[in-house]
C-alpha cells in the first residue's frame, strides 16, 4: 500500500480573523501528483502554504512523515519540501549561482564543491547553463522561473509545492518553463501543483482537488474530475472552462 506523505486533518486557517481555510482534510501519498484548481481567492495558495509553514494553521493537524504541525506547534522542518512561487521569488541581490547555493550552504550538509557541482548540474537540467553569474533582474521571466525551479531542487526535496508556476509568464516564455515542469512531473516526488492550465493538470496529475471559498469541494482522480463531477459548483466551474 502506498505510504502517506502528507496527512491534513480538519485544517483551518485565518488571516486577521478572516477564515481563509475551512476544515480541510487531505491525504497525499508517496509519489502522487495532485492538481489544485478553483476560482481566484478560493484558498489554493493558502492551502499549500500551510504545508511548508508559510501560513500558520488555527486548528487541525498536518502530518508530514513523522512530524506534526498544529496551531500551537507551527514550526516544521521544511528541508524535505521545495516550493516554486508564481512570481519566482529569487533573491535579487544574489547571482543565479548564489540563489541556488544559499540554502544548502546554510544547512551545511555537503561540501562547497559538492553544492556547486549540484548547482551546475541543475542549471544544466533547466537549460540555464552559463547563467550562473547573472543577476535575476537581467533575466526574462521564463529564465527566472527555471532558476527558481533549479533552486528548489537543490535541497533534494521529497515534496514539491508549485503555486501557479506559469501564470506570470508571457505566452512565448510559458513553453520553456512548461517543458522543464513536464520533466519534473515524470519524477517520483510527491507534487502538489496549483494551476489554471487545465490541459497541464489533465496530463500531469493523478488527482484533482477543487477549492471554493476556503473549502475543499471535490477530491477525485483526474479523469473522473472532468467527466464525472461530484457537485454543482464543480459542474459550473468545468463548464466555464469550455468557454
Ligand atoms: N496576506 C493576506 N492578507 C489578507 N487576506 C489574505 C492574504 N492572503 C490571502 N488572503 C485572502 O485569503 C483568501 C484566499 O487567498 P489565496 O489562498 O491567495 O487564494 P487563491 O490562491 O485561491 O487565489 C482570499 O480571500 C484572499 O484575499
Ligand atoms: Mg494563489
Amino acid at each position: 500500500m502506498a505510504k502517506h506523505k502528507i496527512i491534513m486533518n480538519n485544517v483551518s486557517a485565518q488571516i486577521a480573523d478572516k477564515a481563509i481555510l475551512n476544515n480541510i482534510s487531505l491525504r497525499v501519498d508517496d509519489q502522487e501528483h495532485i492538481g489544485i484548481i478553483g476560482p481566484s481567492g478560493s484558498g489554493k495558495s493558502s492551502l499549500i502554504r500551510t504545508i511548508n509553514g508559510l501560513l500558520p494553521i488555527s486548528s487541525g493537524t498536518i502530518e508530514i512523515d513523522s512530524q506534526t504541525i498544529t496551531a500551537s506547534q507551527p514550526s516544521a522542518d521544511c528541508s524535505k519540501i521545495g516550493m516554486v512561487f508564481q512570481d519566482y521569488a529569487l533573491f535579487p541581490h544574489l547571482t543565479v549561482l548564489e540563489n541556488l547555493t544559499l540554502s544548502p550552504t546554510l544547512r551545511n550538509e555537503n561540501s562547497t564543491r559538492d553544492i556547486k557541482d549540484r548547482a551546475f548540474s541543475l542549471l544544466d537540467k533547466v537549460k540555464m547553463n552559463g547563467f550562473g553569474n547573472r543577476f535575476p533582474a537581467s533575466l526574462s521571466g521564463g529564465q527566472q522561473q527555471r532558476i527558481a525551479i533549479a533552486r528548489c531542487l537543490m535541497t533534494e526535496p521529497e515534496i514539491l509545492l508549485l503555486d501557479e508556476p506559469t501564470s506570470a509568464l508571457d505566452p512565448e516564455m510559458i513553453h520553456e518553463v512548461k517543458s522543464v515542469l513536464e520533466g519534473l512531473m515524470q519524477s517520483q516526488l510527491s507534487i502538489i501543483i496549483v494551476s489554471h492550465d487545465i490541459s497541464f493538470i489533465k496530463t500531469t496529475t493523478n488527482r484533482v482537488i477543487f477549492m471554493d471559498e476556503g473549502k475543499k469541494l471535490s477530491d477525485q482522480a483526474t479523469d473522473l474530475f472532468f467527466t464525472q463531477p461530484e457537485n454543482e459548483r464543480q459542474i459550473s466551474f468545468i463548464q466555464q472552462l469550455d468557454h
